[in-house]
């Protein structure tokens, strides 16, 4: 069976990685052996660009700029993990991938094209997510988990009209890649519910 690659996103709070955790020891039990990492991150760069990119005290530097340094850590992430196990035959789940960047860094949309071009260019010979699962909220809701956590990074920390800005670009790219997504409404609704409708429609998604 073809190796999958499923790329959770969603606001700020919204409980994305959670449900990574959750679907990666479904997988492991089924003996998909998975790979489960995280962008900005995992490799060596990565975690570098984490720091600078996430620090909530630095200079504001412009969208395309935020953008293609993503794309840097993004590209490593691909030809050292990504790519090799899908390659090998291992499913992979990536908490954050290039639609965080229409999320996060498109203001307009020739924002948009700039960050589909540079995915063309970085990312489309290498893998395309068979799946992306968008984990939804109100922007409250939202900024009222980040405010209640620990140290907000720079991203978190840009307020409430920047998470409703956050949530209308998921929503364009839904609208814009209908057949790979899935938005999951989470507000007020149980950690396993949600785990049941994210294990159900991957598994739809595997026979398609
Ligand atoms: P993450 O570690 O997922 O934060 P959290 O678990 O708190 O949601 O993501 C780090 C931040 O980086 C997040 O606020 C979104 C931002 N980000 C972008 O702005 N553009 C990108 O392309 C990526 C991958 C992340």
């Amino acid at each position: 069976m073809k190796a999958k690659f499923w790329v959770f996103e969603g606001m700020d709070g919204a409980g994305k990685s959670t449900q990574a955790g959750l679907l990666f020891e479904k997988l492991s039990a089924e003996g998909r052996n998975p790979l489960h990492v995280r962008e900005p991150g995992t490799t060596m760069l990565g975690e570098s660009l984490r720091k600078m990119l996430l620090d909530a005290d630095r200079e504001d530097w412009h969208q395309r700029s935020e953008a293609l340094l993503f794309f840097a850590a993004r590209n490593e992430l691909l030809r050292q993990q990504i790519g090799p196990a899908l390659q090998a035959g291992h499913d992979v789940i990536c908490d954050r991938f290039t639609p965080s960047t229409f999320a996060y860094q498109a203001k307009d949309s020739s924002d948009f094209d700039f960050i589909a071009g540079i995915h063309q260019l970085v990312v489309a010979d290498i893998a395309q997510p068979d799946g992306v699962i968008i984990f939804d909220c109100k922007p409250e809701t939202s900024y009222q988990r980040v405010c209640d956590g620990s140290k907000q990074d720079g991203f978190e920390s840009r307020g409430i009209e920047f998470q409703r800005k956050v949530r209308e670009n998921y929503h364009q790219f839904y609208q814009r890649f209908p057949d790979i997504t899935l938005v999951i409404d989470c507000e007020e609704r149980n950690i396993d519910d949600i785990h049941d409708q994210v294990a159900q429609w991957v598994d739809d998604k595997r026979n398609d």
